[in-house]
């Protein structure tokens, strides 16, 4: 792996060492509005069980927290861990429930039917088997349960909703989403639903 290819693997897709804690400080504010977007966009999330895969430095697991969500986030680098329970650890010390596993969107350790939403911002593109990190996704979700993707559209390999039709999902909406700010990247989001049998 030459140095450019480690700088982005380090700093963005498994941030490790200052390289994460770096990008960890850039995708806190560049990916911020696209995180409180699909935060915004749990219905009713007071009270509900939400699962962030791949959580970053946890704008979205704090916004999710502080509207009343109880919030397992699942993330495979410990930097980013860290991040995120910095940033949320007011908000657990007045109440709020989080809990943080170290793991990936196929190993997660998380329970059958634990879980009400599940959302993913900005890693689906990175995950090494997709129809395999969803169906393990649909796994958790309780009947009824709904997804929310939003990924950037320009490193996002195409076919995101028949990925999810194969992994059990019934596909309510894709969109594409305009985060505000010069030289945001255009999203690609994405609703589904656990699929009835
Ligand atoms: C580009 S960052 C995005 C972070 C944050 N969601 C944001 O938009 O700012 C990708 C995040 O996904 C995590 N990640 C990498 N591979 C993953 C996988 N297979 N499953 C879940 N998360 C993963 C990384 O450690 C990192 O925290």
């Amino acid at each position: 792996m030459g140095l450019g290819d480690r700088m982005v693997s380090n700093g963005f897709q498994i941030p490790a060492g200052w390289t994460g804690r770096l990008g960890g400080l850039l995708m806190a504010s560049g990916n911020a509005a696209t995180e409180r977007h699909i935060a915004d966009l749990v219905p009713e999330v007071r009270s509900k069980d939400v699962l962030v895969l791949g959580p970053g430095p946890g704008i979205g697991v704090h916004a999710l927290l502080a509207r009343g969500a109880s919030v397992v986030a699942v993330d495979p680098s410990p930097v980013m861990l860290a991040a995120t329970l910095r940033r949320c650890r007011g908000l657990c010390e007045q109440g709020a429930t989080l809990t943080l596993r170290t793991g990936t969107a196929t190993s997660h350790g998380v329970g059958h039917g634990t879980v009400d939403v599940a959302v993913s911002v900005n890693n689906v593109m990175i995950w090494p088997d997709r129809v395999a990190g969803l169906t393990s996704i649909r796994q958790v979700l309780r009947p009824g349960g709904e997804l929310l993707v939003s990924a950037h559209e320009k490193w996002l390999k195409p076919g995101l909703p028949d990925d999810c039709r194969e992994a059990g999902f019934a596909v309510e909406q894709e969109w594409r989403w305009e985060p505000p700010g010069r030289g945001a990247s255009t999203a690609v989001q994405l609703r589904a639903r656990v699929a009835s049998a």
